[in-house]
């Protein structure tokens, strides 16, 4: 009897797992309800052309769009917010209004080339000069990386759902495979989950940037910060390590 709790108990974290990263999976792929409120990083731009103002003493035309519907990467203008998922990014001008990239898989994550592909050249060639040597422009890095974090969070996922579906199965070596499946999931999620945290991070560097000294320092006006998708994929992290205990107990007592 202790057994089919210990099942259920397994079970049931799995369950919640899958569907924390089926919402992680989902961020940004459009501009709907859930899928704009989950994403990996989020990028405040509104600060930038003030910034930008005061340290070129030029007043910045035309640096922002207000179109939300402009297609992106083609320097129609920056939008107010980038926020990026799994498989595209999406840009909204205001706290709803917005418009995503085409999917790729394991879609790079490249905060300052999504910015610049939408400003006009001739403000990207200060940001350029301003932003050198922060990690918020090292794409290469931070795009290997974002590829790397996604087969992690993928194979994780795969793994869950192996979990779950063969802990349910009333057979001892099926209930090995659960239990091994959990492990190697939680293994997987946690690496993707942690080099996810540590690239925004490292991103966060242009936060507290001073791209000027005039009038007593001025600071780059962008801000990022982690995504609620992190936290999630955190979440089934916890969960699916939670659920090794009970497969495991399960699978060497009650089936074994
Ligand atoms: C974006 O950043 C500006 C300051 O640069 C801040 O006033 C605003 O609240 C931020 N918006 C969001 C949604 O974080
Ligand atoms: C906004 O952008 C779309 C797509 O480029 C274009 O069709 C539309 O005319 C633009 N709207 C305005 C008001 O400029
Ligand atoms: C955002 O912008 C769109 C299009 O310009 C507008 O229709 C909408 O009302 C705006 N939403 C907010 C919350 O300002
Ligand atoms: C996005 O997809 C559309 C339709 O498939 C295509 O026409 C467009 O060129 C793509 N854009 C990019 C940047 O790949």
């Amino acid at each position: 009897m202790r057994g089919e709790y210990c099942v259920g108990g397994a079970s049931f974290l799995s369950f919640v797992a899958l569907l924390l990263l089926i919402f992680v999976h989902v961020g940004q792929i459009n501009t709907s309800l859930v899928p704009h409120g989950i994403a990996m990083a989020k990028v405040n731009t509104s600060g930038f052309g003030q910034a930008l103002n005061e340290s070129i003493f030029n007043p910045i035309g035309g640096l922002y769009t207000t179109n939300y519907t402009s297609p992106l990467g083609e320097h129609n203008g920056l939008r107010q917010f980038y926020d990026f998922g799994l498989y595209s990014y999406c840009a909204y001008v205001n706290s709803s209004a917005g418009t995503c990239t085409n999917h790729t898989i394991a879609n790079n994550f490249e905060p300052y080339t999504a910015m610049k592909s939408d400003m006009l050249a001739n403000y990207s060639q200060y940001s350029d000069s301003m932003f050198v040597n922060t990690t918020f422009v090292n794409s290469a890095y931070l795009a290997y990386n974002s590829r790397v974090a996604y087969y992690f969070i993928l194979i994780g996922t795969i793994f869950a759902t192996i979990a779950l579906f063969t802990g349910v199965a009333k057979r001892a070596l099926l209930f090995f495979v659960s239990t091994a499946s959990s492990i190697m999931a939680a293994l997987f999620i946690l690496i993707g989950a942690a080099i996810w945290t540590s690239i925004v991070k490292k991103c966060e560097d242009i936060n507290t940037l001073e791209i000027s000294h005039l009038n007593g320092g001025v600071v780059s006006g962008i801000i990022v910060s982690y995504g609620n998708g992190i936290y999630l994929a955190w979440a089934a992290f916890a969960c699916l390590a939670a659920a090794t205990v009970p497969y495991m107990v399960s699978c060497c007592t009650f089936r074994g």
